[in-house]
């Protein structure tokens, strides 16, 4: 895209302004009220599942976070605590073990626990379910030696974990300051070596539009982090919301890319990672051909979900730990996010569930669902035939206004054929995956199927 055109292109569709799609509805939307005995009655359904756990404590506060995390300078005591919260989350919701095919801890940073706490909650965890052979076990780190270390690193692979994801953000140290961050390339050699040598598959995460970050300082960033080799990259655009992020308050506004820079940056990582040979998963996951996501791709056997592209084929979700989210039979269901809540309430017996925090898909939901989070987000493809075979609709007909946009958007060569039975997302329009799969929001505000030119 000559430059013109990608500015021309970066201010109609606004990347930073779209729905992340890590779910649809997004979880703003979630309002329905739930009760215990059917969220019990969901998970005793639920068969070869992705299980999360949530993991909220940090040593450090990193002011750009958007997690749901909390620091404490006491991680043994507050993770005791915790443990033995979640221990009694899983008795209530796990009446019959069910099967697992994955596994992510994620947080904050599960990492802070010590080598006792990990494996006291793996051996609960293990208790209650039943792996399914190959079952792949993941887990996220702060690349740093505050939390982790080679010991926490071996007992992980020795209880099985395969996967680990660090999280690197950048490397720039004018960006890391600014988001109170600590880690260099050496630093970085050295835990994704540890890991490495223990033969764990490395992850690392990135974020573009952090604040003071340029075009040539994320290409610092990159190019040092592919010289570790890592066989999958995910990058984030930087979520930037003080007013409902306090801590993020420190970071001023004038020091955050605008939309057109934002827009700069994802397109210096896009070139940077092909030239590398990495190949797009999406529009922002990137792995090495060797990587099973490369294959799942071009299979269409990716799932999209708050963990990122998984090469899945399964749609239950179980969530554990404040926060956390689970998918069950076409239902949402979050916990409480407030750690507080989370623990009083299964110290009282109850199932921690956030009020009115739940959503169970209509019909016509479950179509939207399927077209957003699949054919858009992971296909990059809508069969019409397919879609009407399975949902029973003529999609020329239900999707008269959507196509409208979509034709408006086939004029800027950000999808194909609008007209025919096969619509394409093209090289282009990956850029603009989000601004695609929203013109099928029915939960966008009324505007979103305006047609701006
Ligand atoms: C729980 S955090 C990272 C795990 C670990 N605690 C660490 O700090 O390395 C998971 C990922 O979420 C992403 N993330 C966190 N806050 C974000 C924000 N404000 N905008 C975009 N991505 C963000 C980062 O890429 C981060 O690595
Ligand atoms: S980025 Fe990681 S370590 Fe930093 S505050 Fe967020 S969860 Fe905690």
């Amino acid at each position: 895209v000559d430059p013109i055109e990608a500015q021309r292109l970066a201010s109609k569709y606004d990347i930073g302004n779209v729905p992340g799609y890590l779910s649809y509805p997004a979880v703003a939307k979630w309002k329905q009220p739930i009760s215990e005995g059917e969220v019990v009655e969901l998970c005793r359904s639920a068969n070869d599942a992705y299980l999360y756990l949530h993991f909220p404590y940090c040593q450090t506060l990193c002011t750009y976070c958007a997690c749901y995390m909390k620091v404490t300078s006491s991680p043994k005591e507050r993770y005791d605590e915790y443990i033995s919260a979640l221990e009694k989350e899983l008795d209530l919701k796990l009446a019959e073990k069910p099967v697992v095919g994955e596994m992510h801890w994620g947080g904050g940073t599960p990492t802070y626990m010590d080598c006792d706490q990990i494996e006291r909650i793996f051996r609960i965890l293990d208790a209650r379910v039943r792996w399914k052979p190959g079952a792949t076990l993941s887990v996220e780190a702060y690349p740093d030696a505050r939390t982790l270390t080679v010991e926490k690193l071996e007992l992980l692979r020795r209880l099985g974990f395969s996967r680990i994801s660090f999280g690197i953000e950048s490397l720039d140290p004018k960006v890391l300051e600014a988001i109170n961050r600590r880690h260099d390339l050496e630093s970085i050699r050295h835990w994704v070596g540890a890991a490495r040598a223990l033969g764990f598959g490395v992850h690392v995460d990135l974020v573009y539009g952090l604040p003071y970050q340029t075009g040539e300082s994320l290409r610092q960033t990159i190019e040092s982090v592919l010289t570790v080799a890592p066989d999958r990259l995910a990058s984030f655009l930087f979520l930037y919301t003080p007013t409902a992020i306090k801590h993020q308050s420190v970071i001023p506004r004038e020091s955050v890319p605008d939309s057109n820079q934002r827009f700069g940056l994802y397109q210096i990582l896009s070139e940077t990672m092909a030239q590398r040979g990495y190949t797009r998963v999406g529009c922002d996951h990137w792995a090495r051909e060797s990587d099973p996501l490369v294959a799942a791709a071009r299979n269409e056997e990716l799932v999209y979900h708050f963990q990122g592209y998984e090469p899945l084929a399964r749609r239950t979700f179980l969530g554990f730990g404040s926060s956390a989210i689970s998918f069950v039979n076409d239902c949402y269901f979050q916990n409480r996010h407030d750690i507080q809540q989370y623990l009083a309430a299964l110290a009282a017996g109850r199932l921690p569930l956030e009020e009115r925090a739940a959503l169970r898909l209509s019909d016509e939901d479950k179509l939207r669902h399927h077209l957003i989070m699949k054919s858009v987000m992971c296909d990059l493809r809508i069969r019409k035939s397919d879609v009407e075979a399975r949902f029973g609709i003529r999609f020329d007909d239900h999707f008269r206004a959507e196509l409208a946009v979509l034709k408006n958007m086939e004029r800027d060569r950000l999808v194909e054929g609008v007209d025919e039975r096969e619509i394409r997302v093209t090289e282009a329009g990956r850029t603009f995956i989000r601004n695609i799969a929203r013109v099928f929001d029915q939960y966008y505000s009324s505007t979103s199927l305006r047609i701006a030119s």
